[in-house]
């Protein structure tokens, strides 16, 4: 897809279909993450795991409903999520900074292949306070959880959005 296209097609996307995400896919939009910009190019502070597990997802569904007090699923059915976990670092906040470059970059990827995503802040949150599903994740010694991609066939068709200018912005010349 054109990039302009790409940038204009990308929505958050809230309802998935059961249709599988294939490994070319899956590998693309790794690709793109792994192609992300990161802070003093500390690649080893940041950390990708690719949940598929429907046990592991449902029970951190159940746990961020409660935590967000909704009754809906705060993962949206997706049948993929990919974490982000990261090493807190100097400067403060950079693993936040790194997290959305990454995450970002993984949301286009998938647009382009013509799948849904959307940025999962919240349910990650809400995992983050239990570490019995923590220590499921087997993450290496001073990894957090940060963020993560829902990714999956979206279950409304593609749409492309008009460009608005959302952002204020100010010049100084
Ligand atoms: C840092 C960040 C955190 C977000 N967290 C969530 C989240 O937890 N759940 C969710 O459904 N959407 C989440 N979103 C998606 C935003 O709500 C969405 O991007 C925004 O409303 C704009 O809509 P659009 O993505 O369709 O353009 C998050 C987005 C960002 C950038």
């Amino acid at each position: 897809m054109e990039f302009s296209k790409v940038i204009s097609t990308r929505c958050s996307c809230r309802s998935y279909t059961e249709e599988p995400v294939s490994d070319a896919q899956l590998q693309a939009v790794l690709a793109a993450g792994n192609a992300a910009p990161v802070g003093m190019g500390a690649y080893q502070t940041v950390y990708l795991t690719v949940i598929r597990n429907r046990g592991f997802l449902d029970a951190v569904s159940k746990t961020a409903g409660a935590f967000l007090k909704r009754d809906t699923d705060p993962l949206y059915g997706a049948p993929v999520v990919i974490l982000v976990s990261a090493k807190p670092g100097i400067p403060p906040t950079i693993e936040f900074q790194n997290t959305g470059t990454i995450i970002e970059n993984m949301m286009l990827a998938a647009t382009d292949l013509g799948l849904g995503s959307v940025y999962l802040m919240g349910a990650i949150a809400a995992m983050r306070n239990e570490p019995e599903l923590v220590g499921q994740l087997n993450l290496p010694k001073g990894f957090v959880p940060i963020a993560a991609m829902a990714l999956g066939h979206s279950a409304q068709p593609a749409v492309l959005r008009v460009p608005e200018q959302k952002i204020q912005t100010d010049y100084m010349d």
